[in-house]
């Protein structure tokens, strides 16, 4: 699904990540972990072309994606992407937020077919009977969903993901965690998973990379990350045992 290799990602002259090697295979639930400030955020912004990288490649689907992407590229059309921040916008409903990508990427559809997809997808996160209220009408859980529903709009082979779990209750995020995993299992879906909330990761991940001083610390299966000898992984697996 991707290949990136020997990325080096960061902000002007400064460089954050260098010399990133991983593979993503269809179908499967990547997470990225790591200390905050590591540099995961800065990963998933390189690989989205949102702050393209400065160095190194990145091939989606066999093929090589060259940045800066155009906004009609065809890899927005086949990723999805849910931001930390839920990013609804405040002026539209439900609804037309997760119609937004359709209207961007399919201006030829009418009215009526995108407002059919959106609320299949919309019934998918079970927020079929809110489509009418506007983002600040709905809590933070809510809003995640929603968000994971216009990042479905499109069906994406893959959804990117940046800590979708962040601010919400154990009992939310379960169900959130199980979500994703539903609509993996079901759909297929390949996860790009940021994320550092523990029971999220020992629930879904399948593959893990963790990031640390600039480069990888950890690249394996989750059942590896857990055996794993290496210290920070340890640590971070385990803090109480293994201090910070
Ligand atoms: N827009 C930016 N301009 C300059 N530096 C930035 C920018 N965004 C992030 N950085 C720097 O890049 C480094 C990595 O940040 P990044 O946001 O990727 O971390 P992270 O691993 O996602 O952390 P967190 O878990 O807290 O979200 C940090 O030192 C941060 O200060
Ligand atoms: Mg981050």
């Amino acid at each position: 699904m991707l290949t990136v290799t020997d990325l080096s990602a960061g902000y002007g002259s400064r460089v954050i990540l260098k010399d990133i090697n991983f593979t993503i295979e269809k179908g499967e639930r990547f997470v990225v972990l790591g200390t905050s400030g590591c540099g995961k955020s800065t990963l998933m912004k390189a690989i989205i072309g949102l702050n393209p990288p400065m160095k190194g490649s990145v091939e989606f689907q066999g093929n090589v994606l060259e940045y800066p992407l155009p906004e009609n590229t065809d890899f927005y059309q086949k990723i999805g992407i849910l931001y930390q921040s839920s990013a609804l916008l405040n002026s539209l409903t439900l609804l037309e937020n997760v119609m937004l990508p359709l209207t961007m990427h399919h201006p030829d559809f009418s009215l009526k077919i995108g407002e059919d997809i959106a609320c299949e997808k919309l019934s998918m996160v079970n927020l079929y009977e809110h489509r009418n209220k506007i983002p600040s009408e709905l809590s933070g859980g809510m809003k995640k969903r929603g968000a994971l529903a216009r990042a479905m709009v499109l069906d994406p082979d893959i959804i990117f993901f940046d800590e979708p779990q962040a601010g919400l209750d154990p009992v939310t995020t379960k169900e959130l965690d199980d979500l994703f995993i539903k609509l993996n299992e079901d759909l297929g879906i390949t996860y790009f998973m940021v994320t550092h909330e523990l029971l999220s990761i020992r629930r879904s991940a399948q593959k893990v990379l963790m990031l640390g001083g600039g480069g990888i610390i950890f690249h394996g299966s989750f059942e590896d990350a857990e055996k794993s000898d290496i210290l920070a992984v340890k640590k971070f697996f385990n803090v109480d045992k293994y201090g910070v």
